[in-house]
């Protein structure tokens, strides 16, 4: 494996080279770590599945660097006109972004990167390094996150050289995502648009746009459930509880506990009610944003349960987000955690 931290041209081409040549190549976006592997080598995507252990059915988004490349992929004539629209405006406004839209493909996507379903993923991430080695490997990475199956997504390319290893032909370390949860899942083939997987774009953006979208599972059309949906996706091992923030503050202290606050206030008055003083080093006690900002604690998220399970705690108690904008996507991940791996 050839780790590069840092990402100038010859990294890039080695990167370009590795995909071309049917390796996998970790390479950052603005929202998580992705394993990519060329779109339309079906031996190459065979590959991230064995590397993540990853179930045949699940699908892997195609990522692109520019909106030409999209009808290579896509087959926009099989969309009706409402949904033509919705896509035309989503994709100006909102691409390049942290939304992912499902689409009718186009017969040369290999089956694998759909896993036989008739639609794509397509995503054009916001990141300077996945931009220049798409365009560099030929214009369509097809990438999941970087992380084994189940497991949490990688923010730093070090979580995927500890998870992945020598299964990565090369890790592109282009620093912490910014975001920190993946994308949203926009599926446009239906007559309503909805939301297969809540992540990076907000629900009130896209709604801003193309008016209301449905949240939850896949309709008919795209079956099997995307399965960001399982349950028990981005899991850490550590078993996780959720409270609500009242819940959260009549919790009482276990030394084997870790403890993961939304944000410094309700730690604060946890600590206060327990005669703890903040600061003192009481263990396993981690907040995701000092000042309840939402955008702060969705790019710690990960990156903090990741250090937690770590910290060989027995249970992880966590408080719940509030649920608007980003909160509904860590919410997400934190439900899903909480209900444990099952692979
Ligand atoms: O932010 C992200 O989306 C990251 C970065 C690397 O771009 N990628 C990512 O990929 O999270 P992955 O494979 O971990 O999640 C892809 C999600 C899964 O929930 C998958 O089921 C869904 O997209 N998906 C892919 N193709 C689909 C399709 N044709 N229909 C329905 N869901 C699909
Ligand atoms: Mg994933």
């Amino acid at each position: 494996m050839r780790y590069f931290s840092i990402i100038d041209d010859a990294a890039l081409r080695a990167g370009a080279e590795a995909l071309c040549a049917g390796e996998l190549v970790a390479f950052p976006t603005e929202t998580v770590y992705g394993l990519g592997a060329d779109a339309f080598n079906a031996l190459a995507l065979a590959k991230v599945f064995e590397a993540k252990q990853r179930p045949r059915f699940d699908p892997l988004i195609v990522h692109i660097a520019d909106l030409d490349s999209v009808e290579r992929l896509a087959d926009l004539s099989l969309l009706d006109a409402a949904a033509r629209a919705r896509f035309d405006t989503l994709a100006h406004a909102l691409w390049p972004g942290p939304l992912t839209l499902i689409l009718p493909k186009q017969r040369a996507v290999p089956e694998l990167a759909t896993s036989g379903l008739p639609t794509v993923a397509l995503r054009f991430p916001q990141h300077d390094v996945a931009l220049a080695l798409i365009r560099a490997a030929g214009g369509a990475i097809a990438a999941p996150s970087a992380n084994p199956f189940g497991y949490l997504s990688p923010t730093r390319a070090e979580h995927v050289r500890e998870q992945l290893g020598e299964k990565v032909a090369v890790i592109l370390d282009g620093g912490p995502c910014g975001i920190g949860v993946e994308s949203s899942v926009l599926e446009l083939v239906s007559d309503t648009p909805r939301i297969l997987r809540p992540g990076g774009m907000p629900r009130e953006r896209i709604e801003a746009l193309i008016g209301a979208v449905e949240l939850g599972a896949a309709s008919t059309v795209t079956k099997p459930h995307s399965p960001g949906q399982l349950k028990s996706h981005y899991a850490p091992r550590t078993s996780l509880t959720l409270h609500s923030r009242a819940e959260m503050l009549e919790l009482p202290w276990e030394p084997a506990s870790a403890w993961l606050f939304f944000d410094g206030d309700t730690r604060n008055l946890w600590l206060r009610r327990r005669a703890i003083t903040a600061g003192h080093d009481h263990g396993r006690i981690y907040t995701l944003s000092e000042h309840g900002n939402l955008a702060v604690a969705a790019a710690a998220l990960f990156e903090t349960l990741y250090k937690i399970d770590h910290a060989g705690a027995s249970i992880i108690h966590t408080q719940r987000v509030p649920g608007a904008g980003l909160g509904n996507a860590i919410n997400d991940r934190l439900e899903r955690a909480a209900v444990g791996l099952s692979c």
